[in-house]
């Protein structure tokens, strides 16, 4: 996935176009205007963690007793959950009930597949300080892409969605519930704004059909099975597919695909929010496509209308996340979008085009203000994918520079090393982000529950190699580095990258060398 943000049109200088997860970019205009593309989250040790303010077991008082029994009786838990229904799921059986953060108090999955890469790259390393750093990394939680039909149960023996679900609750340990995190990634027309990703389902009517009945059906049918009734499953939703269509509607395949995006997406909502264990969160891209108001303001529109059309309206989402699959920082930490250099702000730099989200803890707070404006419950939460996002290693600034030329400094201080924010396949110089934490402290006003790691990192954007294979997936230049992108930077990718979603070492091993925090 990978977002891309394109180009909007004249009118669109105001705006700014982004797409793709796993990457965006973010096309920007000449003048005011912009685009630009996010990053990932990940876990603590062993995946399991507790934020500030969270604890193990708040489900002791959220409802979620052992042997699947619901309490549903709306008091707050240790963590501040509050436990808002125990009802039963679309399939039948007791299941836990609804409580405000999943990821508070909880244990986060770790997946054994991933985490063979992650040990088996380990294993590859003469320098012992970076293998034990991938060795613990193994132990951080990572996000499961449900990303084509085959993908819910893999003939080639890679595990099913049902054991994913049964590792997770094989992870549980005494009354500590487990949180596993879905990605939901199939629609019709998929990636519509790039090559990457494209989907194995076209954007048709039958397209529809198929991703209704044999994906989505069969996903919350084993969702829905009594055994699964305590793990707190998170759902993120077709990650790059509604910014899409608020950015990108000038490229024929997002126009094309729009209607099936929005149409797929309810019938999702639908299917999923049924269980009371069940947590919905949309995509909504990250601070370098969505940040100007121009895009943002549209994109909670988008989010709303969608959720409206649901049977639970606004109720059917439990918030958003930002940044999937991309690499923007989750702070810039030594400027602000409004600081004045030499007479001009920040975000009037080259590098920003005007947009006033420099960053995605600041994005995030945008974001919740224009959601909660738009309908959405206060109760909503934010999630960011830290997975890549950290830009440490020797080239990250320590400090601003003190240059009096808003683009020499702005170049001098970001710690985003991209040339541009609309880069977004396997961007060189990135490093992992915060390991995956609930309940991340010091940043209020962003209503964040947790960063995840959603991107597994090791794992490519896409390739610009020509490529035989059954998903849809398509060559991609901006995989390639020697490709001058339509921003006139070269594309920064890592050369020799493999299909999309397959494991990529030479990225994992620079993600973990470019680690910030640096791995323990
Ligand atoms: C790919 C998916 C993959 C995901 C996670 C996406 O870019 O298209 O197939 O599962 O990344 O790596």
């Amino acid at each position: 996935m990978r977002t891309t943000m394109q180009g909007l049109s004249a009118l669109a200088l105001l705006g700014a176009i982004a797409c793709g997860n796993g990457s965006s970019q973010g096309g920007s205009p000449a003048s005011p205007s912009g685009a630009g593309v996010a990053g990932d989250a990940g876990t603590g040790s062993g995946g399991s963690t507790a934020g500030p303010g969270s604890s193990s077991g708040d489900d002791a008082s959220s409802g979620v007793a052992s042997g699947g029994t619901v309490a549903g009786d709306g008091g707050p838990s240790a963590d501040g959950n509050l436990a808002t229904s125990g009802s039963d799921g679309a399939s039948g059986g007791p299941r836990a009930a609804h409580v405000a953060n999943p990821y508070a108090g909880a244990t986060f999955y770790v997946d054994s597949e991933w985490a063979s890469n992650v040990t088996t790259t380990a294993g590859q390393q003469s320098d012992a300080t970076l293998a034990a750093q991938m060795r613990t990394v193994a132990g951080y939680s990572t996000a499961v892409w449900l990303d084509s039909i085959a993908s819910i149960a893999p003939a080639d023996g890679t595990m099913t969605l049902a054991q994913h679900l049964d590792a997770a609750l094989a992870q549980q340990t005494g009354s500590t519930p487990v949180v596993i995190t879905l990605v939901i990634y199939d629609l019709p027309g998929r990636d519509c704004a790039a090559l990457a990703s494209n989907g194995e389902l076209p954007a048709t009517t039958a397209g529809l059909g198929s991703y209704e009945h044999s994906f989505i059906d069969p996903i919350a049918t084993t969702l829905g099975e009594s055994r699964y009734g305590n793990l707190r499953i998170v759902t993120v939703i077709e990650p790059d597919s509604l910014p899409n269509i608020v950015t990108n509607s000038s490229v024929a395949a997002c126009e094309t695909a729009g209607p099936f995006y929005e149409q797929g997406i309810e019938y999702a909502l639908e299917g999923l929010h049924a269980m009371s264990n069940v947590y919905v969160y949309l995509d909504s891209g990250h601070s370098g496509w969505l940040g100007w108001p121009t895009n943002s303001g549209p994109a909670a529109q988008e989010f709303a209308k969608v959720a409206m059309a649901t049977t639970s309206g606004f109720a059917s989402v439990d918030g958003f996340i930002t940044d999937t699959a991309n690499y923007t920082p989750l702070v810039e930490p030594y400027m602000t979008a409004t600081e004045s250099i030499g007479g001009d702000p920040v975000d009037s730099a080259t590098f920003y085009q005007y947009n006033p989200e420099i960053d995605e803890v600041d994005f995030a707070a945008e974001m919740y203000g224009a959601l909660t404006s738009d309908g959405f419950a206060s109760t909503i939460g934010m999630l960011i994918d830290t997975s890549r996002n950290g830009w440490g290693g020797s080239a990250r600034p320590s400090r601003a520079s003190t240059s009096t030329d808003v683009n020499t400094f702005v170049d001098a201080t970001k710690v985003d090393l991209r040339a541009n924010r609309g880069l977004w396949c396997n961007v060189s110089g990135a490093g992992l982000g915060e390991p995956p934490q609930a309940n991340p402290p010091g940043h209020d006003a962003s209503h964040l529950q947790a960063y995840v790691w959603i991107k597994p990192p090791g794992q490519s954007d896409g390739t610009s190699a020509s490529t035989t294979n059954s998903q849809g997936k398509m060559p991609d230049p901006n995989c390639n580095p020697d490709y001058t992108t339509s921003y006139g930077v070269l594309t920064g990718a890592l050369p020799s990258s493999p299909l999309a979603g397959q494991w990529f070492a030479a990225q994992f091993v620079q993600l973990v060398q470019n680690a910030y925090p640096v791995v323990p």
